[in-house]
């Protein structure tokens, strides 16, 4: 630290960057009166440094060299903004090595390799902390670290994507196409040019990815993240949640049912009970439900992506760092604090036949003789039991129908692999969809 000014590097100006900045200025006296020192962004890399920005920053302090952002010795805190995962985990990296504490809001650079940074974040004594990587604004990370840490959690479940949530809200609301609410939603900023980051689920996936470990200690491969977007919802499952009394979501769920039984990390579309606080979120919020043995369950709603919000949740971070230097004392060093100081090393990732739920599943078939006999025949040889069957036309044809089957709890593998099979046979027109019935508690 140097005097009463702590200093800060940031690796990226774009959206959160400037947000970042702007917030900082704007609070600047506050923050002062409650830390007791000047926090000064003193160096800011970017691509390009001509690009003209919505934010001013004195053009002495930008450069294009993030690497030497990382390791300048002037700094004290290096906020990684960039995006991406290899320019951002070499800058990190280099950062940590050099002893900086680290502020990150990549969830995609932490669920890649957040292991290895947090390993050189403790041999070198820095600290990596990174609030706004999962649910943007909501301070969902120092809630698990911090206000539930005497807990053990039997599940997390959250809205962990505004743009998909934005999505399946419109389509919900007006009835319209996910393809037509996905040009709408490009249009007005919610959406990337690229948008499977968002639809595809990886988004939430990477965010499952740090609950993970942070509820348990266990750093779980991406791979084994069981994952499904919001692509092919169609109308007919909006409509059906909307007359069952659910609502369909995009939901990430971490979860182990006991105990010493595995853990499951999924973000699929599910049919959330309307009036569970899932259910109820409409439009780009978040929320996240968390269900702790000592607490019971805490919900926690809010913005999860945007300039102001993410800068917000930076910012939370910038703060602990300065205090982690405060207590540092004259050395500026605190020892290292394991964020997740619970052991996941003996947890193992549920497997499909552990994985136990009720199910949707919608067929699009020729409505031929004997059609439902070999469905249900399919359907009993995996043992799935059905719990209902609602038919209705697709179109015109009146020889198309949409099937919508619920069936009773049942395992993954038991109705992924009967929904194959459902989906080889010569009536079923298009690929089945199948989505998991949340439940309301
Ligand atoms: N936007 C959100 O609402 C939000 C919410 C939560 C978390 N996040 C996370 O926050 C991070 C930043 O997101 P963002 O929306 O601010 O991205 P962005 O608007 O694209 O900004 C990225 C910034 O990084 C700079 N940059 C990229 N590669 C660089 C390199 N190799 N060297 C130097 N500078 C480089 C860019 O420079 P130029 O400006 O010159 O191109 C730009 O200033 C991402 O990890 C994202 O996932 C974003």
């Amino acid at each position: 630290m140097n005097g009463r000014v702590v200093n800060v590097g940031l690796c990226g100006f774009g959206v959160v960057g400037q947000g970042v900045v702007d917030h900082l200025e704007r609070k600047r006296e506050m923050l002062r009166d409650q830390l007791g020192v000047e926090v000064v962004v003193a160096r800011v890399a970017v691509r390009n440094p001509s690009k003209s920005r919505d934010i001013a920053i004195d053009v002495a302090r930008v450069t294009d060299d993030a690497l030497s952002v990382a390791v300048d010795p002037e700094l004290d805190i290096v906020c990684e903004l960039m995006g991406g995962t290899d320019k951002a985990r070499e800058v990190t990296l280099e950062a940590l090595k050099a002893g900086k504490i680290v502020v990150t809001a990549n969830k995609a650079l932490l669920c890649d390799h957040g292991k290895e940074l947090l390993a050189v974040a403790q041999e070198f004594g820095g600290h990596l902390l990174f609030e706004a990587s999962v649910a943007g604004g909501i301070p969902v990370i120092k809630a698990i670290r911090e206000g539930l840490v005497v807990n053990e959690f039997s599940s997390i479940r959250g809205i962990l994507n505004g743009t998909c949530n934005y999505i399946l809200t419109r389509m919900t609301n007006e009835g319209a196409s996910y393809q037509d609410i996905l040009v709408e939603a490009k249009e007005l900023g919610y959406a990337e040019a690229d948008e499977s980051l968002d639809v595809d689920g990886i988004d939430a996936a990477h965010k499952a990815v740090v609950l993970a470990y942070l509820a348990y200690g266990k750093w779980v491969d991406f791979d084994a993240v069981r994952l499904q977007g919001i692509k092919e919802v169609r109308q007919e499952d909006i409509r059906y949640a909307k007359d069952n009394g659910y609502s369909v979501k995009l939901i990430a769920m971490v979860d182990r049912e006991r105990e010493g039984s595995a853990l499951r990390v999924s973000v699929l579309p599910t049919l959330m009970p309307k009036e569970t606080p899932l259910g109820s979120v409409d439009g780009v919020f978040n929320a996240v439900s968390i269900q702790g043995d000592v607490v019971g369950e805490t919900v926690y709603i809010g913005p999860g992506a945007g300039r102001d919000a993410t800068a917000s949740a930076v910012i939370s971070d910038v703060v602990d760092a300065v205090k982690l230097l405060i207590l540092g004392g004259p050395e500026g060093r605190f020892p290292f604090l394991d964020p997740a100081p619970r052991n996941g090393k003996r947890i193992e990732v549920a497997r499909a036949d552990e994985i136990e739920s009720r199910y949707y599943v919608r067929l699009v078939v020729r409505d031929q003789p004997g059609v439902m006999a070999e469905i249900a025949s399919i359907l009993a040889s995996h043992s799935v039991s059905l719990a209902s069957v609602n038919q209705k036309e697709v179109g015109e044809d009146a020889e198309r129908v949409s099937l919508i089957i619920t069936t009773h709890a049942t395992t993954e593998a038991a109705v992924s692999e009967a929904v194959a099979e459902l989906g080889e046979l010569a009536a079923v027109e298009e690929r089945p969809f199948l989505m998991p019935i949340g439940d309301a508690s």
